[in-house]
């Protein structure tokens, strides 16, 4: 079988690791790749928005399966260009994704079908938004968000009327972040903790995945700025009533709304809750696998995952059941000095080779190879390491001895991941 992985970070590499173990001969192809997955795939130098190029290059070697790992060729249409072919491709279309692409119509579709999410108002215009701010009903903090994709950089948390104009102006006058902030929400600030949920879906089965959960800010303790996510671990801290009722009150309405819509959604739906004293409410959803939870959901998932994507792509989950290790899995993001807000690149990396104690797996994301063979770092997230342990101590201990194996100068990374669902699994929750 031939499998194409589209993208280029830790997220591909994990999910062309997994694909990579099949009973049958693979042959594991990525676009374009990183020098970690050159080890388990042949990597080919196009780039994930060439949606028509990734086509032609799929269709040429008879490619079996392609599964698109970032949200920007989905949001321009690579699953309606591949199917146009005839050419089988795990991701929603460009339409179902919309509810990642558009903040606006993911809100608005909520609204429609009574999914529980905080109060919002739209604004087309920084008068206005401005004025909105201004008016004595607005209630603070509130949180701005641009309506397009803005590599998770779009939402600003604002604690008064002086941070919620600036960030109004970066977004709509400034254009910070392009046309992505030429519409923005202006929405209820919720309070709670957050949590991860994702589920497959081939349009109307929704099968749920163990419970994973990312770190989003830089520092320890949730301090310092947001990033794409600096770790992760699994299971998380979700009781079972949480569980279910995330799956029966979110993401089941979600998958049988779009698909009332016409949106039909094939792929990873991936939502960001907030458990509020009301219950849990939906911050966004994303489309896609989120970087770096897959890392810790592929190792702990068991047996092939083609077969999985290849029924969720054709519409029919009903004969897949997913099974997964009781053991758990934790991911320590290493990234470069200056990340996120200007990474250095370019620099070394050692101890690779090392050996580690107990399972434990380095996923790539930002490297390169130099032409004397030794790995160089290339971005912001460089490295993944990730360990399997008996219960969440023993992965977060393991993922921690591994990581301090490794080194780069400037090299940072939290010290914290993982920390509070130790103790809280502690007192029986699920995963
Ligand atoms: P999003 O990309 O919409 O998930 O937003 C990024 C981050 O901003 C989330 O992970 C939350 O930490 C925070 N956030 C977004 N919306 C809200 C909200 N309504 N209330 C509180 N925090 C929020
Ligand atoms: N880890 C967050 C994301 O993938 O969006």
């Amino acid at each position: 079988m031939r499998i194409l992985i589209i993208g280029s970070g830790g997220r591909e590499h994990s999910l062309c690791w997994k694909l990579a173990q099949g009973e049958d001969k693979r042959e594991i192809y990525c676009a374009p790749g990183n020098a970690g997955i050159a080890g388990v795939a042949r990597c080919v130098p196009i780039e994930p928005s060439d949606t028509v190029e990734l086509a032609d290059f799929a269709q040429g070697i008879s490619v079996d399966l392609t599964v698109v790992g970032p949200e920007v060729p989905l949001a321009l249409g690579i699953v309606g260009v591949f199917k146009k072919r005839g050419l089988r491709i795990f991701g929603p279309s460009q339409k179902a994704a919309e509810i990642e692409g558009s903040k606006i119509f993911s809100k608005q579709f909520m609204l429609r079908h009574k999914i529980p999410t905080g109060e919002f108002q739209v604004f087309e215009s920084d008068a206005q938004a401005l004025k909105y701010i201004k008016s004595k009903e607005t209630i603070f903090p509130v949180v701005i968000k641009a309506d397009g994709l803005a590599a998770g950089k779009g939402v600003i948390i604002a604690k008064d009327r002086k941070q919620a104009q600036k960030a109004i102006e970066l977004m709509m006058v400034e254009k910070k972040f392009g046309s992505a902030g030429q519409r923005v929400i202006v929405e209820e600030f919720l309070q709670g903790r957050e949590t991860s949920f994702f589920v497959l879906s081939d349009g109307s089965r929704v099968l749920p995945m163990v419970t994973c959960q990312d770190h989003k800010r830089a520092l320890d303790e949730d301090k310092g700025p947001n990033t794409g996510g600096m770790g992760a671990y699994s299971p998380a801290m979700l009781n079972q009533e949480m569980f279910k009722q995330i799956l029966n009150d979110v993401m089941i309405p979600t998958i049988s709304g779009l698909a009332e819509e016409g949106r039909s959604y094939r792929g990873v739906l991936y939502a960001g809750i907030m458990l509020t004293d009301k219950g849990p409410k939906a911050l966004e959803f994303n489309a896609r696998f989120g970087d770096p939870e897959c890392q810790v959901l592929m190792p702990r998932l068991k047996g092939d995952l083609a077969p999985v994507l290849h029924a969720a792509a054709e519409g029919r989950l009903d004969r897949v059941k997913l099974d997964w290790r009781r053991e758990a899995a934790a991911c320590v993001v290493l990234a470069s000095g200056g990340y996120p807000e200007k990474s250095e690149t370019g620099k070394t990396i050692s101890g690779l080779n090392s050996k580690f104690a107990g399972p434990v797996i380095v996923f790539h994301a930002a490297t390169r190879k130099n032409d004397g063979g030794q790995y160089i770092t290339s971005g912001g997230r460089v490295l993944n390491v990730v360990a399997l342990g008996a219960d969440l101590t023993q992965a977060v201990e393991r993922a921690y001895a591994a990581a301090s194996q490794i080194r780069f100068e400037g090299m940072q990374y939290r010290s914290d991941i993982g920390r509070e669902a130790v103790a809280v699994l502690k007192g029986g929750a699920r995963g």
